[in-house]
């Protein structure tokens, strides 16, 4: 049977989900008004992926979404299939919904011999496989020149200061967890109105990290602590006990846009007093937690985004800037 592509006015328009994150899929589905394609993704004996889409999207625009969710080699492999799936189907042009961007923190070599990690995914990514490529939050701005293709660099900060307003408690102090997150608080700051002070850390191994100092006057202010990642929760518990130790207020609201929790951080984050930790859902989120935690859709943005696209509309006031 042919099932042809759903219909967003008058022109073919398909959303297609990879297996990284089918909820958001749904979710962006939902809000266009709209079914995701019909598509398969199996294993051979072998292991190896394969993929088959089962409806025409000859002459559409198709979005293709697929957070490199981990385990992140897969789900990229899988996304690169899919896109070669639907090129060779002739589709007219695609675009990679990537909420989430792995290996993003590889944007830079800190010791010799490493590989520059983000750049391999965006020559992957950009190769051809996709005419134009969506993310949100990047870690880093700066990988947006890595790609060859266009890339819209989306930013969840005004949903999450949206989320953060509800928590916000008095006297409160935006905090970068590291100089890394300088730009992101000072966006937050914009959005929130409060002051921003600076964590300086290092990074001595994957679960170890150290402050050396805090720029900005913390006592007796409220702390909400901005990232735009949070993966075994050390960088947060080592400025927050920082922050304690500088005499802040014993109540934290932690806000990232990627909620990674990989194994651990939930038992890391309960050492501490966390009034909320807010997160959204560019990442599956199933946490199970001893603090309140609010998990903000950016499905409704995506569609947003996607609609735009169709349509050629300005998606000036939804990316992320400085
Ligand atoms: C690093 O620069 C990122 O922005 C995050 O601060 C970091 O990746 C968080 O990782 P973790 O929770 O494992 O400390």
């Amino acid at each position: 049977m042919t099932v042809a592509c759903m219909k967003i006015g008058q022109e073919a328009n398909c959303v297609i989900a990879g297996s990284a994150h089918p909820a958001l899929a749904r979710g962006i589905a939902g809000a266009l008004a709209t079914d995701l394609a019909i598509r398969t993704i199996e294993r051979f004996p072998d292991g190896e992926l394969h993929v088959q889409i089962d409806q025409s999207v000859r002459g559409s625009d198709v979005y293709l979404v697929q957070p490199l969710a981990p385990p992140a080699e897969t789900h990229l492999v899988e996304f690169l299939l899919l896109a070669d799936a639907c090129r060779r189907a002739g589709a007219d042009r695609i675009t990679g919904v990537i909420p989430y961007l792995a290996y993003a923190r590889q944007e830079r070599r800190a010791n010799g011999r490493e590989a520059l990690g983000a750049r391999v995914i965006a020559d992957t990514l950009g190769a051809g496989a996709v005419d134009r490529i969506v993310v949100v939050d990047v870690h880093a701005t700066a990988i947006e020149g890595f790609f060859s293709c266009p890339v819209e660099h989306l930013t969840a900060v005004p949903l999450l200061a949206d989320a953060i307003r509800l928590a916000l408690p008095e006297d409160a102090i935006l905090i970068a967890p590291d100089v890394g997150a300088v730009h992101l608080a000072e966006r937050y700051a914009r959005q929130l109105n409060i002051p921003v002070a600076t964590v300086q850390k290092v990074r001595l191994g994957a679960t170890e990290v150290r402050v050396q100092a805090i720029a900005g006057d913390v006592g007796r202010r409220a702390p909400v602590i901005v990232d735009d990642m949070l993966s075994t929760g050390h960088t947060v518990l080592a400025a927050a006990n920082a922050l304690l130790a500088a005499g802040c207020l014993p109540t934290f609201v932690v806000a990232v846009t990627h909620g990674l929790f990989t194994a651990g951080a939930v038992e890391t984050l309960a050492r501490l007093p966390i009034k909320q930790l807010i997160t959204t859902d560019t990442l599956p989120q199933e946490l199970a937690a001893p603090f309140p935690v609010r998990v903000i859709s950016v499905a409704p943005l995506l569609a947003d985004v996607i609609m735009r696209l169709h349509k050629a509309g300005s998606l000036a006031e939804l990316l992320a800037r400085g």
